[in-house]
This record gives structure tokens, C-alpha cells and sequence, in this order.
């Protein structure tokens, strides 16, 4: 499933994931949506330490879903399909070992309040305008916007968007800490590439697990790292190798009362 407007391009172990509809101000539709999902599998199993996402045409990260796309829906397939597709490719880019750079350079409202929100960190050029309209046509923030939102940037400040439609320009967006950094307009790549440099400069298989930790005490995958973290010290036991040989060798294994993966 690929769609040439979700584009992802790696190079000296960094990704780019950009979304091109700049005639749309980078809205997204279902089958960019789709193709979101396959590119977050070849991010995670490709040499990248880094992703950084961002959208075409300077005037908008991400204007979110696509109006026209999303209001054909049936209200059964709204949730079936919009909300849950949605979810599953969200889910993935937040959820990817790699520390993932937004680059907010315009509008991000809506769904792309939500795509930000996946980032590690977020960078706007100083014209960012940052918001969620969904109440103002009728509908709700339905891509994490009341979930992952809030646990990211606190309840406060999502009702004062989602509730009151507030929008918000680059200083007051960094000072309530929906931004990380504000850089001048056209500047916001430049700025995602320093801190590249400083991430390559880490341990990359550190900074996974860092971010693993983060995201589970943030209850973002909480069971998936537990399982993770377990079955790398499982794995790394000889009691793995030994229970394997036993199977293969159709016999009882013979485990060692050692704790230890010595
Ligand atoms: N879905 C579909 N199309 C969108 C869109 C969206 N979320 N956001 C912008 N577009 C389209 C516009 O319809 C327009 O298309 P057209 O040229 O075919 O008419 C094009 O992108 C440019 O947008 P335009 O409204 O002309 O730009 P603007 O600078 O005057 O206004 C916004 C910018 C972001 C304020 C305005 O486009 C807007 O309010 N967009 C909707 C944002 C929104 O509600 N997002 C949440 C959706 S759930």
C-alpha cells in the first residue's frame, strides 16, 4: 500500500517521512492514512536513527483529516474505518524505535495536532498555528487528539483547543509546551538536522529503550514494553538455548538454577 503523497526517503540514517498535499495544506486522506502504517514498519526495520517528519509547501504541516474525504463516511464506517485506521498508524509512528522530529512549519490543526503529537520533539517555524476545529464542523478529535493529546501536552490545554477552538501562535505554543523549539520561518529542517547530529552522537539501541520506558510510563505501550523488555532477558538466557535443544532433541530440558544469562 504505498500513495506517492506520504513519502518516506532514507539517507545516512535519517528518515524522512513527508507528507505531500500541499494543495490541500497537507490534509490527509484514507489511503494516505494507509500508507502512513507499511512506511512506520520500514522505518522501524531500516538503519535510520532518526525520523523526521514533516509536510510540503511550507505553508502547512498538516491542516488534518481531509474534510471532504472523511464527511462520505457512514457513521458505522466513521468509526470502523476513519477512527481505527487512523489509531493504527498513529499508533505506529509514536510508537517507532526511533526518536521521531516534527517539523511544524504552518497550519497543524486537527489531525495534524494528532501527527505532531506522535513526534518526540517538535520544532515550528514562527509562523506554527496550532489548534482542533473538529467541534467547530461537528465532529470530535478522533486520531488520539483527547488521548494521546492530553497525555502528552496535559488536559488543560486540549480543552482550551477541542473545547474553546482556541488556536495557538509560536510563543504561547511554546511556552504551554505543544513546541519544543520556535526557529524562524524556513528554518525548521535546518534545526531538525542539529538535533539529528546530537541524536547520532548517542546510542541508538540507549535511546530505543529510553524511549520504550518514556512512552510506557506515559501509558502509551505499556503492555508491549513490558513484554518487550521481559523477552530480551528471556531471550538472552541459556535457558532459552537449552529449552530449544530439548525440543529439538525431544527430551526434558534440563534447566540450570543460575539467574543469571552468564
Ligand atoms: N481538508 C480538506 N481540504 C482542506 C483542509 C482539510 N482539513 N484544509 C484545507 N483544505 C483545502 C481547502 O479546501 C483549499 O482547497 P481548494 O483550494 O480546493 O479550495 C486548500 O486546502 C487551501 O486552503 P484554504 O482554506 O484556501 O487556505 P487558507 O489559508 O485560506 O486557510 C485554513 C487555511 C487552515 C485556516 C483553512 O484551510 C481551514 O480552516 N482548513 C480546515 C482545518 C480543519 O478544520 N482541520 C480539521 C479537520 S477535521
Amino acid at each position: 500500500m504505498t500513495d506517492p503523497r506520504v513519502d518516506l526517503s532514507i539517507a545516512e540514517g535519517i528518515a524522512r517521512l513527508t507528507i505531500r498535499h500541499a494543495d490541500k495544506l497537507n490534509a490527509l486522506d484514507a489511503a494516505m492514512v494507509d500508507a502512513l502504517l507499511p512506511l512506520c514498519r520500514r522505518i522501524e526495520r531500516s538503519d535510520a536513527f532518526v525520523v523526521i517528519l514533516g509536510g510540503e509547501g511550507g505553508k502547512s504541516f498538516c491542516a488534518g483529516g481531509d474534510i471532504a474525504a472523511w464527511s462520505g463516511w457512514s457513521p458505522e464506517d466513521f468509526g470502523r474505518h476513519w477512527v481505527r485506521d487512523g489509531h493504527a498508524a498513529f499508533d505506529a509512528l509514536a510508537r517507532l524505535a526511533q526518536p521521531v522530529i516534527a517539523v511544524l512549519d504552518g497550519h497543524c490543526l486537527g489531525g495534524g495536532l494528532e501527527l505532531a503529537a506522535c513526534a518526540d520533539l517538535r520544532i515550528a517555524e514562527a509562523h506554527v498555528k496550532i489548534g482542533q476545529p473538529e467541534t467547530g464542523l461537528g465532529i470530535i478529535p478522533g486520531w488520539s487528539g483527547t488521548q494521546r493529546a492530553v497525555r502528552r501536552f496535559g488536559p488543560q490545554v486540549v480543552r482550551r483547543m477541542a473545547l474553546m477552538g482556541e488556536v495557538f501562535l509560536a510563543d504561547e505554543a511554546l511556552r504551554l509546551g505543544l513546541v519544543d523549539q520556535v526557529v524562524p520561518t524556513g528554518e525548521g529542517h535546518a534545526a531538525a538536522l542539529g538535533v539529528a547530529e546530537r541524536l547520532g552522537a548517542r546510542s541508538p539501541r540507549a535511546t530505543e529503550l529510553a524511549k520504550m520506558m518514556i512512552n510506557a510510563a506515559e501509558g502509551e505501550e505499556r503492555e508491549r514494553v513490558i513484554e518487550a523488555l521481559a523477552g530480551s532477558i528471556a531471550a538472552a538466557s541459556t535457558d532459552l538455548a537449552e529449552g530449544l535443544a530439548a525440543f529439538r532433541e525431544k527430551r526434558k530440558p534440563r534447566f540450570s538454577a543460575r539467574r543469571d544469562t552468564e
